[in-house]
């Protein structure tokens, strides 16, 4: 149990909100836990169609929590991670998700939505993948999904340079259904998991496994990452960078070769 994720069902639609606007809505191992307690919860009860995922305050998520990644020791690594659960839960749902994306969504922030089926962003969104900024690789088998989806150069531009993509580039590459102003924001996201939730449960249920196509091929690539990902958080390079961001200074990764 955790404040810092809110969930409610009504009509249907299962709802689950992250609270911790104070920080960015950077995601803590209690709020991963959280959620996928929930998609867990979301998948077995026959009343819950469809799940809409969203925020509190003015930004979606500022991805993992920073001093959760710097504070973690090499050999819890090895055990499984409320992270790894909620990748799971929400790479692996068999209902409909539909987020609602408002503000900074940054590294996870982003990756989770790939594994969404329909995206309503407000015009404030503002996208970001940066990994190598932090000494990290990406996740979510968004190194996978991300340039099948935008093709290899704005998937490259977005982990390497990790350039900000607003809500209107978002559109035009294919990462989000809709885009609207903020406070129509959430009513949209409902709308839509609204139909969603009166359409045949089984045929979704079908129609999403088939559009998944090999699940195995993505499970593969989040263990690859979850690999490098953990040696990457031991790294000289991301403690550099996890420093610099409590400092708010730029990371000086000069010395490394
Ligand atoms: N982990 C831990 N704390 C975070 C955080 C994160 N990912 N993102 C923000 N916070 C905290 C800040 O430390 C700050 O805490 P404080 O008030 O105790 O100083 C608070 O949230 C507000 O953050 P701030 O940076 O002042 O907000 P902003 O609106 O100016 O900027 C962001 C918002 C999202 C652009 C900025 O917070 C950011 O870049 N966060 C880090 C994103 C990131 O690299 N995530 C990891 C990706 S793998």
């Amino acid at each position: 149990m955790t404040e810092h994720v809110i969930i409610t069902t009504a009509d249907g639609v299962m709802e689950i909100k992250f609270n911790r606007a104070d920080k960015r809505n950077a995601l803590t191992q209690p709020m991963y836990g959280a959620v996928a307690d929930a998609f867990a919860h979301a998948a077995e009860d026959k009343s819950v169609r469809c799940v809409v995922l969203c925020a509190a305050g003015d930004h979606f998520s500022a991805g993992n929590d920073i001093s959760d990644f710097a504070g973690r020791p090499a050999a819890a690594t090895n055990t499984e991670s409320q992270t790894t659960r909620f990748l799971r839960a929400i790479s692996t749902a068999p209902k409909p998700i539909v987020a609602a994306v408002q503000g900074n969504a940054v590294g996870v922030g982003t990756t989770m939505l790939l594994h969404c089926d329909l995206v309503v962003a407000a015009t404030s969104a503002r996208l970001a993948l940066p990994f190598a900024n932090l000494g990290l690789v990406p996740e979510a088998a968004s190194s996978l999904l991300l340039p099948h989806l935008v093709g290899w150069q704005r998937a490259a531009e977005a982990f390497m340079l990790g350039d900000v993509i607003d809500a209107a580039t978002a559109f035009a590459w294919g990462m989000v259904n809709r885009v609207v102003e903020q406070p129509d924001m959430l009513a949209t996201a409902h709308a839509l998991a609204q139909r969603l939730a009166a359409k045949s449960p089984s045929a979704l249920r079908h129609t999403k496994a088939l559009m998944r196509g090999a699940p195995e091929d993505v499970a593969a690539r989040m263990k690859e990452e979850g690999a490098i990902f953990a040696a990457q958080l031991q790294s000289p390079e991301a403690k550099e960078a996890f420093a610099a961001f409590f400092e708010k200074r730029k990371p000086d990764f000069s010395k490394f070769g």
